[in-house]
């Protein structure tokens, strides 16, 4: 296996494409998006695609046809069409750790055909613990499951059981507990049973210290409550690639669903990662969310650039940062159930395309991986909706919601309403005439009109892309999560770095444990720096528990 990206060591800036589309932004600083749909009444017809389910309308972004070529030629610049497939080959594309990125094979199998051997065992046990042929220690039932777990191997289940609470199984409640804090625990635990509850370690290092912290605790509540070792361990599983550090922590082997190491964390939702999903909302449920991902897959690998969904969405969020400077980007479903997707994509791509230096090790000199961040439309109106209208830091945001409606018809209509609303007044604003109309006409003197009126102006020229999906299941939502997973890849070609590693992230690790010694007095603290050392002395000082 060998990596096709790595040869080439020329920044992507120096290409005469990247300089090209430099010079062509340029041609735009005169027009508006206001302006070119004036000028073009099939605007929104033409700069639109569609695939697995999804309608991705980007017409509302400032660009032309020659914009689109131009980003098609910085995609060839980047070599993609050969990065896509090495992508879906398993070529070493996570080169610092010279690992596949193997996400999408997860998703690859004959809806007819016998299941994936790590699949069947998911669903097996999800289908036995569903049905209660799987039990606890003292022969009932599992009510409670609770996944400890943490970043990946916590964001993109809990997302996707939050998506679905119709496909719960009755009598069956799933929980997710992630931080070292362990009140997070402990809320969740006063709502169970220690004999009708599982607790799932989901961590593929098996070495996370906020997993393994709360599986100790959730093994001391299960000893508290008179179990002793092997019946405390029947209310135990695992999903990790270390099997052997999971089987040394007391699991039973066959409880221990395993993962390849080329499985990244933040991409993991399909491997064994998933099993909460399948316990939550049934085994069928989660072959949906994977064959959605899989149409979303077959259409990046095989279609072409120009009406490839993750491609244009990818390109487009490098027209944004490197040539419209718009340093972060906001992700807005107007779809209750899926409030948690803002916090899976910040993972996906922040942690994905965080990054400084090339994969050849060269230090980037242009922008990387924009600030991701959003919550449900239309709550979001009522809060942060004026930065992005009027504030002076421009974000470009993608809007998502569904076409056919998936809660009340009525409210659904609204919700759509305000969700095209908000990108029609992101793209048109107010003028200060028309403002200054409305103010006049409310009576107010000619002095305070004109006043009030500057403040009632709304710029507009403001980027949105909005993507409809078709219907809102879990097919369409593995069909999104994919589109998400390429675009955020295609994105980190063109930057030329490694989207598969998390380097930065073992820093804080390390120095965590040294920052613990020095708070439990094992260590003096001659390296930290004073403002760690006189935090740690104010906190020496006070009673170390509340109360
Ligand atoms: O700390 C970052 C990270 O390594 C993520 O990439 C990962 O999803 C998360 O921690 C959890 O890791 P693990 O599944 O190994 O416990």
């Amino acid at each position: 296996m060998t990596d096709a990206t790595l040869t080439d060591t020329a920044l992507i800036d120096q290409s005469p494409a990247w300089k090209a589309l430099l010079k062509h932004r340029q041609t735009l600083s005169n027009t508006s998006l206001a302006a070119l749909f004036a000028h073009n009444p099939q605007r929104g017809h033409q700069f639109k695609a569609a695939a697995a389910g999804l309608y991705f309308d980007y017409s509302k972004n400032l660009l032309t046809d020659e914009t689109l070529s131009l980003l098609n030629d910085l995609a060839n610049s980047a070599q993609l069409t050969s990065a896509i497939e090495a992508l879906f080959n398993g070529s070493l594309i996570n080169n610092t750790e010279h690992r596949p990125a193997l996400h999408t094979t997860l998703r690859d199998f004959q809806t007819d055909a016998p299941l994936p051997q790590h699949l069947s065992a998911i669903n097996r046990f999800a289908d036995q613990l569903r049905s209660g042929k799987i039990q606890g220690a003292s022969g009932k039932s599992f009510r409670d499951v609770v996944n400890l777990g943490i970043g990946g191997s916590d964001l993109g289940p809990r997302m996707v059981v939050a998506a679905f609470p119709e496909r719960q199984a009755d009598g069956l409640n799933t929980h997710f507990a992630a931080n070292i804090d362990s009140d997070g625990l402990k809320d969740i635990l006063d709502q169970c049973q220690p004999e009708t509850t599982l607790f799932l370690i989901s961590s593929k290092s098996f070495s996370t210290l906020e997993t393994l912290s709360n599986a100790e605790l959730a093994r001391q509540w299960l000893n508290d409550a008179g179990f002793d070792s092997t019946q405390t361990i029947c209310h135990f599983a695992a999903m990790t690639s270390q099997v052997e550090k999971a089987t040394n922590w007391g699991i039973q082997p066959e409880r221990i669903f395993s993962m390849d190491e080329g499985v990244g964390g933040r991409f993991s939702l399909w491997s064994s990662t998933g099993l909460p999903i399948a316990i939550a909302l049934g085994s069928d449920t989660f072959k949906q969310l994977l064959n959605g991902a899989n149409a979303m897959d077959k259409h990046f690998r095989n279609t072409a650039f120009t009406q490839n969904l993750p491609v244009l969405h990818g390109l487009l969020s490098i027209w944004s940062v490197n040539f419209n400077h718009h340093r972060s980007r906001a992700v807005l479903p107007y779809i209750h159930r899926l409030a948690e997707l803002p916090n899976y994509l910040q993972q996906l791509a922040m942690e994905s395309l965080g990054k400084g230096v090339t994969k050849t090790g060269q230090h980037c000199t242009y922008a990387t991986g924009p600030v991701i961040w959003g919550n449900e439309g239309t709550n979001g109106q009522h809060s942060y909706h004026q930065l992005l209208l009027q504030g002076s830091e421009v974000v470009p945001v993608d809007f998502i919601a569904t076409s056919k409606a998936h809660c009340d018809p009525l409210q659904h209509q609204h919700l759509l309403a305000n969700c095209l609303a908000q990108s029609r007044a992101l793209m048109l604003g107010k003028s200060y005439e028309q403002a200054l109309n409305e103010t006049r006409d409310s009576g107010l003197n000619e002095e305070a009109a004109a006043q009030l009126a500057q403040h009632k102006a709304i710029p507009g020229n403001r980027a949105s892309n909005t993507l409809l999906l078709e219907e809102f299941t879990p097919s369409t939502l593995g069909a999104l999560l994919a589109f998400y997973e390429h675009s955020v890849y295609v994105q980190s070609v063109i930057w030329q770095i490694n989207a598969f590693d998390q380097w930065a992230v073992e820093l804080g690790k390390t120095m965590s444990t040294t920052v613990f010694k020095v708070l439990n007095k094992a260590d003096n603290g001659d390296e930290l720096d004073s403002s760690s050392l006189a935090l740690i002395k104010h906190f020496h000082s006070k009673p170390s528990t509340q109360g």
